[in-house]
């Protein structure tokens, strides 16, 4: 790096995504709150020499007030031209600050809701070996995988889902956790998926897990957890409702109809495709695996039913009945009967599922699923460990910011700022520097002027991030341990000594 580049790489940390060779040498900033005259010394001072090219990128800064465009401003070893794609790749999301407030205060509400069950909060790396991730049953998921081998000959993805990396930690940590676990985390997962709304290439979710629990307690308290969650954002039950069904159903159904075992996972990733896929189509999906058209008659009839009292009559297994029966009796207790059904087409995408299993839907049935779990008692062993009950859910953040949206519940959450500090006469910068750094040890959230601005740019200024006080640093004042304070909704101003700021 040239003399004087280091000085420049400190204020400008955040180099851009662009390949080694072109961003070693990139001095720009875009997502930090930098001002344009750092933003123009970042460009003024890239070095330039005439055995190089330079190159010139168009960047929208468009989370800044001004909008407008700035001119990136680069060496480059040996490129053209080129006006980089300021869009994220399709099916990803930049999360510019009004974004990210709308995320932070979301993941806020996982955290208290996961707390006050008292789940412990872990996390995992984003890229596994991809080895985690495959599965022969041809489930959607697997065929969305991003993976690719790293520059070590290791064939790596990101993760699709956190389930995996779960259960890999448990079978990791064996022995040395004590039963039963309550975990639960928030992370980024990525699946090439067909774009829909709600539906992306990367999306956050929220993960509650329970580890060592054979009874359906742990799965009536996990849907009580996100029925909690739902009230705490404003869904009332005649929003939002939960499907029911257990994997048992289909089971049974299936040895009814003497349809073979093995084809049950099969069968599962086909019956899931009810709604999204037409009956007809369902059922050549069925019958090409060798069911007989007759049995695929009877299955379907079977899972197209909407209540235990009925599925009690035609099933004769009642195994996955007592289940279900015991978790609607629990529902009750909680309280939270009215936002649960029974529907024996649930039956979840993914292999791994044994048990129960559920989802939740907006009831006007426009969106797709917003969260869904179950039961999952031998994903273990599938990975070389050993077996352990287990249950848990996974959230989304896309589908459920859709449906607060559409419901008007999404909370107008500004930028707060209590005050902004400002010293009228350069000379004085250093002493709002020790003023800001008093409000702050107190607890207030203090924007400090940085730059030389006129008055009215700051009143201006302070209207846009919503602060509550403006504090002037004025010579006179100062000489008399003051500075000048006005609230900016009533417009009262006084001097206030220091230390009663
Ligand atoms: P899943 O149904 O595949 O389950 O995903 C759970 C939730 O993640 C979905 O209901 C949806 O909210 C969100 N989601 C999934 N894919 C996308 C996407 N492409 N774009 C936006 N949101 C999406 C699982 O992942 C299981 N591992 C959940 C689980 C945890 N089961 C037991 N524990």
């Amino acid at each position: 790096m040239p003399a004087g580049s280091a000085a420049l790489a400190l204020l400008c940390p955040r180099v851009c995504a662009f390949p080694s060779s072109l961003g070693r040498n990139l001095f720009s900033l875009f997502d930090s709150p930098v001002s344009r005259p750092l933003r123009r010394l970042c460009f003024s001072s890239c070095p330039s020499s005439s055995s190089r090219q330079r190159v010139t990128a168009v960047c929208n800064f468009s989370s800044y007030s001004d909008g407008g465009a700035a001119v990136m401003d680069m060496e480059n070893n040996g490129l053209e031209n080129m006006a980089i794609d300021v869009n994220p790749p399709k099916g990803t999301r930049d999360f510019p600050p009004e974004e990210m407030r709308i995320r932070s205060w979301l993941f806020q509400n996982f955290r208290e809701v996961s707390r006050l069950f008292a789940f412990e909060e872990v996390d995992f790396p984003v890229l596994e070996s991809e080895a985690l991730f495959i599965r022969k049953a041809g489930e959607e998921i697997t065929e969305q995988l991003y993976s690719f081998e790293d520059k070590g000959g290791r064939r790596v993805a990101l993760r699709p889902e956190l389930t995996p990396s779960l259960a890999r930690l448990i079978i990791q940590k064996g022995k040395a956790v004590s039963l039963p676990i309550k975990w639960f985390t928030i992370g980024q997962c990525w699946r090439y998926e067909r774009m829909t709304r709600g539906r992306r290439r990367e999306h956050y979710q929220w993960n509650m897990d329970v580890i060592g629990i054979t009874e359906v307690t742990a799965e009536a308290e996990l849907i009580f957890a996100i029925v909690t969650l739902f009230k705490q954002l404003g869904i009332t039950s005649s929003d939002v409702g939960f499907k029911v069904s257990s994997r048992k159903v289909l089971q049974a159904a299936m040895q009814q109809c003497s349809i073979s075992e093995h084809l049950f996972t099969k069968v599962c990733i086909t019956i899931d495709k009810i709604g999204k896929m037409e009956m007809d189509e369902i059922e050549k999906d069925l019958a090409s695996s060798g069911i007989p058209m007759e049995s695929v008659k009877t299955l379907l009839h079977i899972v197209s039913l909407k209540t235990i009292s009925e599925l009690e009559e035609v099933l004769s297994d009642q195994n996955a009945i007592v289940e279900l029966r015991q978790l609607f009796s629990l529902a009750e207790h909680y309280g939270y009967l009215q936002w649960i059904e029974f529907d024996a087409s649930v039956v979840r995408g993914l292999a791994y599922y044994t048990g129960i299993v559920f989802e939740a839907f907006d009831r006007d049935g426009k969106l797709r699923a917003i969260c869904g779990g179950g039961r999952y008692d031998r994903l273990l062993s599938t990975l070389g460990g050993e077996d352990l009950p287990a249950c848990g859910f996974g959230f989304g953040d896309a589908v459920i910011v859709e449906l607060l949206k559409e419901k008007g519940l999404l909370p107008a959450l500004p930028l707060m700022v209590d005050d902004i500090v400002f010293a009228i006469d350069g000379a004085l910068q250093q002493m709002a520097a020790t003023v800001a750094s008093t409000l702050r040890q107190k607890g207030q959230k203090v924007d400090l002027v940085l730059e030389r601005k006129k008055l009215k740019w700051v009143f201006k200024h302070a209207e846009r991030i919503n602060a509550s006080r403006l504090i002037l640093i004025g010579e006179s004042e100062w000489q008399q341990g003051m500075v000048r304070v006005k609230n900016l909704s009533t417009r009262e101003e006084s001097n206030v000594k220091l230390d009663d700021l």
